[in-house]
């Protein structure tokens, strides 16, 4: 007789270049893996490391601010195919970068496909845009080319269970219930450490937004439903978010962004009100 192994399911993970990835985080989390939640909630989705990680068994709630970006998983969602037909038309050279950087597309599935082609091949990843909302990164002379694989298939297969809209980080309250987890990766208000990344968006993350965010807390708490935030590690930011649950001081790498000088260190809190 022939003992079958326990065949090995390869997991989703985040397809996209993503300033302040939680990818680094994810060892620990292991413990949120085996909480009894029910639905997810991720308000600043951006690569969605978590989720992916996390891989929630209830619904999904993933939100951003950011329009473009839910664009992108939505049709990845719904027209993966498509999105892969178009990005295999796509080639990475500089020429090749400058035209579809600039070009304007009518469908979504060629926006979908020009966001991700332009994520994988720009000079750093980060998500930059001039006054009028045109992404203005230049080209990366990444010789390794964006990876058009059956992750991207497993990703939409992964979003399958998901409702993905884009807007303030608010609108988490519409959706939540009792027992339901939240997890929170706002941008950065203060640097701190000498880290960068503050502008992710053409609007920046304010201290009042910070402020409004830790309300929202207090609210997701009431309803009896958990939360998960992480956040610069900064006084200011203590303050304001102290609430007697856990918190937790983490360091890491930071690996992402074009100056040497901003890269290395920086430490983050972890505020919880689960036991991690
Ligand atoms: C630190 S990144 C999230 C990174 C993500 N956790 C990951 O693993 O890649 C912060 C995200 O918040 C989004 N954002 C900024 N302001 C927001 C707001 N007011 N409401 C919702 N999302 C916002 C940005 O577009 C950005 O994608």
């Amino acid at each position: 007789m022939t003992t079958l192994k326990s065949s090995h399911v390869i997991k989703a993970k985040p397809f996209l270049r993503w300033a302040g990835g939680k990818t680094w985080l994810l060892k620990h989390l292991t413990n949120v893996k085996k909480y009894d939640f029910n639905n997810y909630h991720e308000a600043f989705l951006g690569g969605a490391a978590t989720f992916f990680y996390l891989e929630p068994k209830g619904h999904a709630f993933l939100s951003d601010l950011n329009k473009n970006l839910i664009e992108t998983y939505n049709v990845v969602k719904t027209d993966v195919e498509d999105v892969i037909k178009r990005l295999k038309l796509f080639t990475n050279d500089e020429q090749s970068y400058y035209r579809i950087r600039e070009s304007t597309y009518e469908s979504p599935v060629e926006r979908a496909a020009q966001f991700i082609y332009l994520n994988q091949t720009s000079y750093n990843g980060l998500y930059r845009v001039n006054l009028k909302g045109k992404y203005n990164v230049p080209y990366g002379f990444r010789k390794k080319m964006y990876i058009v694989d059956d992750n991207l298939r497993r990703v939409s297969l992964s979003l399958q269970n998901a409702n993905i809209f884009s807007g303030d980080f608010s609108s988490v309250l519409c959706n939540l219930k009792e027992r339901d987890l939240v997890f929170l990766d706002p941008p950065y208000t203060v640097s701190h450490n000498n880290n960068g990344f503050i502008e992710y968006n053409e609007k920046i993350f304010s201290l009042n937004d910070q402020i409004r965010l830790s309300e929202m807390i207090g609210a997701i708490k009431e309803k009896n439903a958990f939360y998960i935030l992480t956040n610069a590690a900064h006084k200011t930011v203590d303050s304001i978010f102290e609430r007697g649950d856990q918190k937790f001081e983490l360091t890491r790498g930071n690996g992402i962004g074009g100056h040497k000088a901003q890269r290395g260190q920086t430490t983050e809190y972890i505020f919880t009100n689960i036991k991690l």
